[in-house]
């Protein structure tokens, strides 16, 4: 599907290919979540993750320990179109219901408790997480509760699979995980993890049974980084992203040696995608992916890729938007 563009190809610019300034500067304009908005966001979930802090304090028996503050927002990789405010609430294991419905239940609560003012349809448990919805801004925080048993790399039960058993993790060491690629390739690996998420949003617009999870998208774009693949130029980098998509298709397991080694990881599980959790070993991040939502990717990949070569063999520069347009969405102009 290729959407047409209003640029004449007899413009003074229709010789022009797209090149890395156009990218980063469209990224910019309309996909980085803006430093003001992050700035404002983060100063409204600290005076949350304050008063929840203090709640915690304030009432021992209930083995709410501390917040900290998870997801995109907290790993600087946000799109502009950022709904939820990821937020980890750890609790004493042995003190909160072990069961996820019950424990969002209980969680949920503990919110409302803390939250007397606010009505308790604004603080809802929902999949993972409770949200909590502000009636002004419309912003949600969800609250992820994680059962801890006194690690000190915060390393705690979290639920993240649908009915599953609780993983154990660290956020904390995921958010280290991140800060590490992102010194070594300073603004462009988060800038290819956010092209990347966005390129899955249109994707997901295309289709509602599409899915690719930001987490393993920042995997992915992690695992080509520690194989020394440079960011700088952003036609070339989505270029090896998706011919890497396109090669493995997704079949290659991804794993990391930041915090195990690598003779840990299981025997092959069979499972359609391994990417494996950089704090356990034992936590395919991907494991309730099919066959089916695999080979989605790899097709839309492959259709990305053939869209950036065709970009670069153009003969206007209203044709190469047009190629460019299949990877960013019509939004793009280049
Ligand atoms: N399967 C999982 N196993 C371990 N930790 C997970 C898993 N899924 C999510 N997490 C934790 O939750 C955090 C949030 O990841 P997630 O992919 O949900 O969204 P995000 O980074 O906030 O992106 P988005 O912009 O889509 O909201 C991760 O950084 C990780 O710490
Ligand atoms: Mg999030």
């Amino acid at each position: 599907m290729i959407a047409t563009t209003p640029i004449p190809s007899d413009s003074p610019l229709a010789s022009q290919k797209i090149a890395h300034s156009d990218i980063s500067t469209f990224a910019d304009a309309s996909i980085n979540l803006k430093r003001e908005d992050a700035e404002e966001y983060r100063g409204q979930v600290s005076r949350l993750r304050d008063k929840l802090d203090r709640y915690a304090a304030d009432h021992p028996d209930y083995g709410l320990i501390k917040t900290l503050l998870s997801g995109s927002l907290a790993k600087g990789t946000a799109l502009k179109t950022l709904n939820d405010i990821d937020v980890a609430f750890y609790v004493k294991a042995e003190k909160a219901p072990t069961g996820e419905p019950e424990l969002l239940n209980w969680l949920a609560e503990r919110l409302r408790e803390a939250y007397p003012q606010m009505a308790a349809s604004q603080i809802q448990p929902n999949k993972h997480s409770v949200s909590i919805k502000y009636a002004v801004s419309g912003l949600s925080v969800d609250v992820v509760p994680v059962q801890y048993t006194g690690d000190a790399d915060d390393r705690g039960y979290l639920f993240a699979f649908d009915g599953g058993k609780p993983v154990l993790t660290s956020i904390p060491l995921h958010l280290k995980f991140i800060r590490k690629r992102k010194d070594q390739q300073k603004t462009h690996f988060a800038q290819v993890v956010r092209l990347v998420k966005w390129w899955v949003r249109q994707q997901k617009g295309r289709d509602d049974g599409f899915r690719l999870k930001s987490f393993m998208t920042e995997m992915i774009v992690a695992h080509l980084a520690d194989t020394g693949i440079d960011y700088s130029d952003y036609t070339i980098a989505l270029e090896k992203v998706f011919a890497y998509m396109v090669k493995s298709r997704l079949k290659t397991r991804i794993a990391f040696a930041d915090n195990y080694a690598s003779s840990k990881l299981p025997a092959p599980t069979g499972k359609p995608i391994e990417i494996f959790d950089p704090v356990n070993e034992n936590n395919n991040v991907a494991s309730d992916y099919t066959e089916v939502q695999r080979q989605k990717i790899v097709d839309a990949a492959q259709e990305a890729l053939e869209a950036i070569s065709q970009a670069r063999f153009a003969t206007t520069r209203g044709r190469a938007i047009e190629c460019w347009q299949e990877v960013l969405g019509p939004s793009f102009r280049g």
